[in-house]
């Protein structure tokens, strides 16, 4: 063998040997500057050749370049390798277990009182009723006087009262002073519900609250009669609940109504059978009504020969309670996260 083919293989596998040892980027680019660069042992070996008789320069030529293709194609499969353990490294490192449970979001959610007035007010507003709001902190003339209850009235034994300054300021004890707030701002023909908190001083107990949410409803306008109250409550029980139910009106007396009505549905839980939340009698009383009382009308201003009206006001917690079953008013506002997550 020739002294330059000696040499070559030499360098080849000196080469080859020293590839398998470079362990990372740096070290191979080291390698491939010292043997394939401009003046890497390769490139030298090759400028020599032309210091070698012509006609045995060819075939050292040749067999340099084969050694050049050799060397390179070794680079490459070792580049590769490297980037393959690299990538197989980063796998291991960053393992995920994809088969472990994720963490739960935990979401809030409306409370059942939320959605049920929503519920209330989408049903009026279906029927053509606006929306109005009025404050909780209430006059005694809008809570008592202007619907017809003067002061030392028996009729106040109704509604326990909160003062807040005895004996004109008070806590509304229900949302019917804001039929007075309306009439007295707006011309008729007038219908909207008023939804809002109202406050009691009273004991505390199943189906008591000192702080619950009435829905209040006022229509006024020429020749209103009961069959539009009727009308308009029995079409509202058949949406909330189911448009079969029963529905019954009896007498009843509120001091701004003439006649005043309250309206029971057949119980929604036992289906009129008799159960412990319509204790047993099969029905169940959801709210006050009537004819708005020609004092009231006057008393902002109307003229009860030529307009008049209906009202009702109702229980938002009562409704809750008979459309999901709850049988103790308190549970609303006890803030047992067990209880309000059965809504969401
Ligand atoms: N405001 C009455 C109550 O709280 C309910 C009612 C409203 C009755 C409107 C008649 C008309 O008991």
């Amino acid at each position: 063998m020739a002294a330059i083919d000696v040499a070559l293989r030499g360098l080849t596998d000196r080469a080859l040997l020293e590839l398998t040892r470079a362990g990372d980027r740096s070290a191979i680019e080291a390698w491939r500057t010292g043997y394939l660069g401009r003046s890497g042992a390769l490139s030298l070996h090759m400028r020599s050749i032309g210091q070698l008789p012509s006609e045995e320069r060819p075939a050292a030529g040749q067999a340099a370049n084969a050694a050049k293709d050799t060397l390179e194609a070794a680079f490459a499969a070792r580049q590769r390798e490297l980037e393959e353990q690299a990538l197989d490294q980063r796998l291991e490192s960053e393992h995920i277990d994809v088969t472990l449970p994720g963490r739960p979001i935990h979401t809030g959610g409306l409370h059942p009182i939320t959605h049920t007035l929503r519920r209330i007010l989408e049903i009026f507003r279906d029927m053509g009723f606006q929306v109005a709001e009025g404050p909780e902190v209430e006059l005694d003339w809008y809570n008592f006087q202007a619907l017809n209850i003067p002061p030392e009235h028996p009729a106040r034994d109704m509604w326990d009262t909160f003062y807040v300054k005895p004996p004109s300021i008070l806590l509304r004890t229900h949302t019917s002073p804001m039929q007075a707030r309306i009439m007295e701002r707006t011309r008729p023909p007038v219908r909207v519900v008023v939804p809002g908190r109202c406050y009691r001083y009273e004991g505390q107990d199943a189906s008591h609250e000192w702080m619950f949410y009435q829905v209040e409803g006022l229509a006024v306008d020429k020749g209103l009669t009961m069959a539009d109250l009727k009308g308009v409550l029995v079409a509202f029980a058949r949406r909330i609940f189911w448009p079969e139910i029963q529905t019954r009106f009896r007498c009843d007396y509120f001091p701004f109504v003439e006649p005043g009505v309250e309206m029971s549905v057949q119980c929604p839980l036992c289906r009129g059978e008799g159960c412990r939340v319509c204790k047993t009698t099969g029905w169940i009383e959801l709210l006050g009504a009537g004819m708005v009382h020609p004092r009231v009308l006057r008393n902002v201003g109307y003229d009860p020969d030529v307009v008049n009206g209906f009202a009702f006001g109702m229980g938002a917690e009562r409704i809750a309670m008979v459309k999901h079953g709850v049988d103790d008013i308190r549970s609303f506002y006890g803030n047992d996260l067990r209880f309000l997550q059965q809504f969401t």
